[in-house]
């Protein structure tokens, strides 16, 4: 298994682009089974999860295509971002309990499976790494469209002939679940209404790329979403958003190593709450044609942070600013109110000399003057970006181990920071 190797002390210094968001990536990729024939999307990232939904829908029946490789000798490159989905026949409707232990993103076949073809069987996620993340809020939803559901043998199955317009009222405003709701009413017959839903970037996203498939949704991005449901949806071709999460946490490298860094191709209104806490913690960051730019304070600042569904904070950026605020000048404090579990990084940054103390949902980190390098390994993706950023300022030398989470959801991230001046490389091999 790879491991990631860095050699803690350089200050970050140039350009780094950021890559097509996953989390948008995977519904949109999802939503073409609502289709038939074929769509092509492009600027998605090279990522596992991306395979593992693409494995998904083949087993479902759609066809999924890499670009064709450039001929030889020919200096044209085959883009790898690009993915063409054929959706002509779906011939199985199972999500086996095989890919969903790998991703749980897989439910989200769920109601693109039943809108279209009146039938979903996919295996319950159960708890994962980081809480216990249950889909109640997706299946209230679709029963309330009509679906008749059944858990049984560790799967859910929901039928329906067709799906029909209704109000749902999510209980917590929920990503996926709000995603799965979208893509099910775009297809049934009559309104839906979807009240407190989640307003993610990503969410908006999902519904621009119904409506260009024909989808009637106006809302998404606020908390009640309209969707008036139509006969049939048609493929199209799209680019995806870039991802906010893989942008900040090159923000926080730059401000960590007191760097300066051009993040390019990234949306800073999809960062407001990451550049205040970044501006609290002391850093220059600025906006530049073509990205953001992150200069890193001499002293780092304590930061109080608090996360939330957006535009809150993100919990998907909580693990990186704890390492931030290991770094700072006094004490910090970081609630995390999504997901009760998402503290799998301390004890691995503890071994590296950090000062955190954890009481429930919070925990209060003391700056302390220098972390030292040391093997780790983390069990979930954002965790393991932590643990990337605490090895860039470690003195000596950190190993990051079972980087299968980290490729899950950052592209070749050794590659990308080399050129800013980490010494950082990946080793085949380790355990
Ligand atoms: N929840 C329920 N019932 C449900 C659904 C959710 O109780 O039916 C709870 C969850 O347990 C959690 C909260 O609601 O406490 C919010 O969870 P949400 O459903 O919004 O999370 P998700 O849709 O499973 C997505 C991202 C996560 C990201 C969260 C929160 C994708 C594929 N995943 O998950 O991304 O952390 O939203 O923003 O979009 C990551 O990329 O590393 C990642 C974990």
């Amino acid at each position: 298994m790879d491991a990631i190797q860095i050699e803690g002390g350089p200050r970050l210094e140039g350009e780094i682009r950021v890559s097509g968001s996953k989390n948008a990536s995977l519904p949109i990729l999802a939503a073409s089974l609502l289709t038939s024939g074929s769509s092509t999307f492009h600027n998605v990232p090279a990522l596992n999860d991306i395979r593992t939904m693409c494995r998904l829908l083949e087993l479902l029946g759609a066809e999924a295509e890499l670009p064709a490789p450039a001929p030889k000798g020919s200096r044209r490159k085959a883009d790898p971002h690009i993915v063409k989905l054929t959706t002509k026949a779906i011939k199985d409707t199972t999500a086996p309990y095989e890919l969903v232990k790998t991703m749980r993103a897989s439910v989200l076949v769920l109601g693109p499976l039943v809108a279209r073809h009146g039938q979903a069987r996919v295996s319950l996620p159960g708890g994962c790494a980081i809480g216990a993340r249950p889909i109640d809020q997706h299946l209230k939803g679709l029963e309330a469209m009509g679906a008749k559901i059944v858990l049984e043998h560790g799967y859910v199955t929901a039928k329906a002939k067709r799906l029909r317009g209704a109000r749902l009222v999510c209980d917590i405003p929920t990503v996926t679940g709000t995603e799965n709701l979208m893509m099910a009413a775009a297809l049934a017959k009559g309104h839906s209404t979807i009240e407190n839903a989640a307003r993610e970037p990503e969410v908006e996203e999902l519904a621009r790329v119904l409506n260009k498939m024909g989808a009637r949704v106006r809302g998404a991005g606020t908390s009640v979403i309209d969707v008036d449901g139509v006969d049939e949806l048609h493929p199209i071709e799209h680019a995806i958003i870039p991802d906010r999460i893989e942008a900040g946490t090159f923000m926080v490298a730059a401000a960590l190593t007191r760097g300066n860094v051009l993040v390019r191709d990234c949306l800073p209104e999809h960062l407001d709450a990451v550049i205040a806490k970044l501006r609290s913690a002391g850093a220059t960051v600025t906006a530049e044609s073509g990205g953001i730019r992150v200069k890193g304070p001499t002293t780092i600042l304590p930061v109080d942070i608090t996360t939330q569904p957006f535009p809150g904070f993100p919990t998907d950026m909580q693990a990186q600013f704890m390492v931030l605020a290991t770094r700072a000048k006094g004490q910090s404090v970081i609630t995390e109110n999504i997901f009760e579990n998402r503290y799998m990084h301390v004890q691995e940054l503890a071994r590296m000399g950090a000062d955190i103390m954890i009481e429930g949902r919070t925990a209060i980190i003391r700056g302390v003057p220098r972390l030292t390098g040391a093997p780790v390994m983390a069990t979930d993706l954002r965790a393991s970006a932590s643990l990337i950023l605490a090895g860039l300022v470690a003195e000596g030398r950190t190993e990051v181990l079972r980087v299968y989470h980290l490729d899950r959801g950052y592209e070749r991230i050794e590659k990308k920071l080399r050129p800013l001046g980490a010494r950082i490389k990946r080793v085949k091999g380790r355990m």
